[in-house]
């Protein structure tokens, strides 16, 4: 018999993903698992300050309400991309409740596996893959910025562009100029297909006034560009401060723009994998397309849990609750900064989210370095600011979700290991 030569399935793989790495998070996660054994002979159990997931449990009456659903008729089978009629209609009547927008929810409304999927089928919905670097089509994507936008747009075939969030630019990017750079840059302005905007932000925590909303509006209509708000966050604001607007209350918003909504955060359920997009009808039409070659919709356990959860005044509580929470860890979190040496006007305390955006001491030059001497001195995990874009280097990203006896032993063995901001 002739004999085979060795298959070779490394050479079938895409040039798009051959290029990739896995997800950062769970690159971090696995070199965490390989040290634990070293870290934990010596003393130094792995703390995960990296993870952006509520660590607490769901509000009680939702895990009620699941457990109890379960044994409904019916509710085992496929369900549709787009998600159940009694999903989209609760979505739309939250969206009115909550923002007071008007959505169809036939043709502006649909599910999402996560806003993760949403956003990944939607880069996909609006990219056709180019080989040539200056033909790609390009997504003007914030820098720092949550790490799957840019990974996702790669994977599509297309151009992540940075937007950078700098404190200069007060974390609010000028998108005028961004065109004008990336044209002066050799670019071609017309294959920017979309924008992405995100507050509360991921990794800063910044927040955005209605009026930036306002002015992105008429410069994407101007220029026919998708915007893609991603609102993960936009129950997760601290008591006092404004509640964080859809863009879809601009008028004319809905002509060019499509929000993505999660309920992992603020309901503590991010293994769950739901949320909704709304918005521009165009847009959602494609996004449904897309995803209906992907996914066959949400367990419809979960659609309707999802809809008892956004209408319940008990999960209401509980998401102002946990907002009380984490500001209380950021407090915490800020004293232990303070007292490690980090002068106070190095640490802003973000108004929303649960994350904690710190400057690397003055004598690293690397987010990483610093990173990775943390986690294998002290076994603190933390996230370099570069994970998040190359305008994040100089800065670590903490998500301050951990038991406070946990955030404290973070601050005690920084301060034992010598982690401080100026060495001692
Ligand atoms: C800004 C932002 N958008 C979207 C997501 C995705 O959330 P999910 O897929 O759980 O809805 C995250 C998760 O960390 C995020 O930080």
């Amino acid at each position: 018999m002739k004999t085979l030569s060795k298959p070779n399935i490394k050479s079938l793989v895409s040039d798009l993903c051959s290029e990739m790495q896995p997800y950062i998070m769970f690159r971090i996660a696995k070199r965490v698992l390989e040290l634990t054994p070293e870290l934990e002979a010596k003393g130094r159990k792995p703390l995960r300050m990296s993870i952006g997931a509520p660590t607490v449990a769901p509000p009680p009456v939702l895990l009620k309400k699941i457990t109890d659903l379960l044994a409904e008729p019916g509710i085992h089978s496929y369900s549709v991309p787009e998600g159940e009629p009694f999903f989209r209609q609760a979505v739309a009547k939250r969206m009115k409740t909550r923002f007071g927008v008007d959505v169809d929810w036939k043709t502006e409304v649909c599910s999402l596996v996560g806003s993760k999927e949403g956003l990944a089928a939607m880069f996909r919905g609006v990219i056709t893959p180019k080989d040539d670097i200056m033909e790609k089509d390009i997504i003007l994507t914030p820098d720092p910025g949550y790490a799957s936008y840019a990974d996702a747009i790669k994977i599509a075939g297309g151009l992540a562009y940075s937007m950078p969030l700098t404190p200069e630019n007060n974390y609010l990017p000028d998108m005028q100029r961004t065109l004008q750079e990336l044209t002066n840059r050799g670019y071609n302005s017309n294959l920017v297909k979309a924008l992405i905007l995100n507050y509360p932000s991921n990794p800063i925590g910044a927040t955005a006034p209605f009026s930036y909303y306002e002015d992105v509006v008429r410069f994407a209509r101007e220029h026919n560009i998708l915007v893609i708000s991603d609102n993960a966050y936009s129950e997760m604001v601290f008591a006092g401060e404004p509640k964080p607007p859809s863009i879809l209350e601009v008028a004319g918003a809905r002509d060019i723009a499509v929000e993505f909504h999660s309920l992992s955060k603020p309901y503590a359920i991010t293994g769950w994998r739901i949320g909704f997009a709304v918005g521009n009808a165009d847009a959602i039409n494609v996004l449904n397309t897309v995803k209906s070659t992907m996914d066959s919709g949400l367990w419809k356990v979960l659609q309707k849990a999802a809809v008892f959860a956004i209408e319940s005044p008990l999960c209401e509580q509980f998401v102002t609750d946990m907002n009380k929470v984490y500001e209380g860890k950021q407090k915490l979190m800020k004293q232990g900064f303070l007292e490690l040496g980090w002068p106070e006007e190095t640490l802003n305390l973000p108004k929303a989210t649960f994350y904690f955006w710190v400057p690397i001491p003055p004598r690293y030059t690397s987010c990483e370095t610093f990173a990775t001497e943390v986690l294998e001195t002290s076994g603190v995990v933390l996230v370099p600011g570069t994970a998040f874009g190359k305008y994040g280097e100089g800065f670590v990203r903490l998500s301050l979700v951990n038991p406070d006896d946990e955030m404290k032993e973070v601050i005690q063995r920084l301060k034992t290991d010598g982690f401080t901001y100026q060495p001692a």
